[in-house]
């Protein structure tokens, strides 16, 4: 189990109100935390589920299902216990109601239903892309988020998304997603290939580091000129070459990844090439798009926001095209409920809610 690094809160100072719950549990993390009406954390606590997942080398729904269902009481204890509330404080409850695994949403989304309807307290169904498109304005230090700007451009980039949506006002507009895979699912089936163990993309991103990205260069799908992605074609490419290598040099996949076992230059160096052309496509795209409209602002959100050259890419991007950048927080990038939570304050605001003997989880759901 895994807290955020936000300060406890001095026990003698109430919360400011509305405080509310945040459930996220559309994959393999449960999290629960706890925010005050500015937004500020008071607990973001995230319960991985690396260990059981990791011996079939994914996410395994059911076994998915089963553990949401084990951390809930110590996640959500923790969260309260670090929060200095009872849940009978809690004034909103909200949770992630899709995209994501069905059986692992309908745990966090019944779990809030619940808690709402039981307490007689609102109740927000956040949609997970929601979440992320505005965890790049959550403060670490405990302190209130930021405002969220009336425009801005937002990149979400994940195991399930690669999307690039336009904030204008209260209206949100998709501009592009992926055709096929989504960016984070590209490193991890990369990674899985080459033997790294679950979650691949950010080892693929630690050896991508040492490695020499112009030995195998890849290219970059011209997606007919629109601002759309596609990460299958380059995975597909990446695997092909993978190949090449090993029957060129007598290689055997999987690679135990170990000391005694490294995984030879050539496979790292080809690491480096996909992930270099994996963020050039992601750059290229917001070429495009500045050629087409103005954009002020960048907000970077989603797993994949960790990765280290697409973190020093986009800077060097924003700086040169004259975009202001606001990349996650690295503790926030992966999935996490003070994301959700503080969606579902931006709702509450706005005076919304939904229904919590109604409302259903959809593993799908356009946003
Ligand atoms: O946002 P997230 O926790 O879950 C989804 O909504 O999908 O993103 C998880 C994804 C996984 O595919 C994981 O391998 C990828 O983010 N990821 C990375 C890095 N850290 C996490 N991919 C590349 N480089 C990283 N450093
Ligand atoms: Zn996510």
């Amino acid at each position: 189990m895994s807290v955020s690094e936000s300060p406890e809160r001095p026990p003698e100072r109430p919360p400011e109100r509305p405080v509310v719950l945040g459930i996220e549990s559309s994959c393999d993390d449960t999290a629960c935390a706890v925010l005050d009406g500015r937004g500020a954390i008071l607990a973001s606590v995230v319960s991985s589920q690396i260990d059981a997942h990791r011996p079939y080398g994914g996410v395994v729904p059911e076994i998915a299902s089963r553990e949401h269902l084990k951390n809930w009481p110590p996640v959500s204890s923790e969260a309260l216990r670090r929060a200095g509330i009872e849940m009978g404080e809690v004034d909103v409850v909200a949770a992630t109601s899709g995209p994501g695994l069905v059986g692992s949403l309908l745990v966090g989304l019944t779990l809030g239903r619940a808690i709402a309807y039981g307490l007689e307290r609102p109740f927000q169904a956040v949609h997970h892309i929601e979440g992320h498109l505005y965890s790049p304005f959550l403060a670490t230090d405990g302190g209130p988020a930021d405002a969220i700007p009336e425009r801005f451009i937002g990149l979400v980039v994940s195991g399930g998304h690669t999307s690039l949506l336009r904030l204008d006002g209260a209206e949100v507009t998709t501009l592009a997603e992926t055709r096929d895979d989504a960016i984070g699912e590209a490193f991890d089936k990369i990674g899985k290939r080459v033997g790294l163990a679950y979650p691949q993309g950010p080892r693929v991103d630690v050896l991508a580091e040492e490695g020499d990205p112009k030995r195998y260069p890849l290219p970059v799908p011209h997606c007919g000129g629109t601002l759309d992605f596609s990460y299958s074609g380059l995975k597909t490419q990446t695997l092909v070459t993978l190949e090449g290598i090993c029957r060129e040099r007598g290689f055997e996949t999987p690679f135990a990844d170990t000391d005694e076992e490294p995984v030879p230059p050539e496979v790292v160096d080809l690491l480096a090439g996909f992930r270099a052309a994996a963020v050039r496509q992601i750059v290229r795209r917001l070429e495009r798009l500045v050629e087409r409209e103005t954009v002020e602002l960048l907000a970077v959100s989603g797993g994949v926001a960790a990765n280290r050259l697409l973190r020093r890419e986009l800077e060097r991007w924003a700086a040169q095209a004259g975009v202001a950048l606001r990349l996650v927080p690295l503790a926030f990038a992966g999935d996490n409920a003070a994301m959700i939570a503080h969606a579902a304050l931006l709702r509450h605001r706005q005076g919304r809610s939904d229904d919590p003997l109604t409302v259903e989880a959809a593993s799908r759901a356009p946003f």
